[in-house]
């Protein structure tokens, strides 16, 4: 299994990364997308993926984090992507869920960074949080020249069809186990299985019956089952195909 959305490099892990890590392993767990979201916390991700082998780093910029001194944070993130390596360019993209007020920002700091992932030739990694029409109309303005995926997706099948047209994989994370999520269960059986990833998201979003508790990496197994129980498959089945996936779109 692969957990393509992590933040491991978190304060919540500081205690017991090496448990966590073992937990993984035991778990079949064997490799992990550190995902940044801003200048600090991509050096963190970069850090870490330095020290334990199954770490895979992206470095990007949350639409959280993009206001007025969006032009430095993009300046840093240039030269971060051109001196370090790292496997996609995200979590990027666009979340209206705390209100528009910098939302001319974050569709600049969102645009720049699909541009700088198209230029260098890497995945991209999506964070939409109340924001699925602008998202997609964005996106589709680069249809044919990008790839990559929407984190943690919660949207309709219907919708997850059209992102899966303009070259995204649909990544499923702890809320498909929720009792109530109706419409990512659909999502886990309506997609096809060669677009579908596996997440965590941790420290956010423990799946069944950690939830509310602090997630992590080894829980995407938690995920994996949910997903192979709702289409009626093995796990192993699901497993080798989402692995595959990933490893094809992080080139990993
Ligand atoms: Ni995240």
């Amino acid at each position: 299994m692969i957990d393509t959305h992590s933040h491991l490099f978190e304060e919540e892990f500081k205690n017991d990364l090496n448990e966590c890590i073992k937990r993984c392993k035991e778990k079949n767990v064997n490799k992990i997308i550190l995902v940044g979201f801003s200048c600090e916390t991509n050096r963190l991700a970069l850090d870490l993926s330095k020290k334990y082998d199954l770490f895979y780093p992206t470095a990007g910029i949350h639409p959280s984090e993009a206001g007025i001194n969006y032009q430095n944070d993009l300046n840093d993130l240039y030269s971060f992507v051109k001196e370090n390596k790292v496997y996609a360019i995200g979590e990027c993209g666009l979340d209206y869920h705390y209100g528009k007020d910098n939302i001319d920002y974050q569709k600049i700091v969102f645009k720049k960074q699909i541009e700088l992932a198209i230029a260098m030739d890497l995945p991209i990694i999506i964070h939409m949080r109340d924001a699925t029409l602008d998202t997609y109309e964005i996106l589709s303005r680069y249809k044919g020249k990008i790839k990559g995926v929407m984190h943690c997706y919660s949207g309709s099948v219907e919708m997850a069809k059209e992102f899966i047209k303009l070259g995204m994989y649909i990544s499923l994370g702890g809320p498909v186990t929720f009792k109530n999520a109706k419409e990512s269960k659909r999502v886990a059986v309506e997609i096809p299985l060669e677009k579908l990833l596996i997440e965590t998201d941790c420290p956010f979003l423990a799946p069944t019956p950690y939830r509310g508790t602090r997630n992590e990496s080894s829980y995407v197994a938690l995920v994996l089952e949910e997903i192979a129980r709702l289409r009626e498959m093995s796990a192993s089945e699901v497993d080798e195909i989402t692995t595959l996936n990933a490893k094809k779109l992080f080139n990993i």
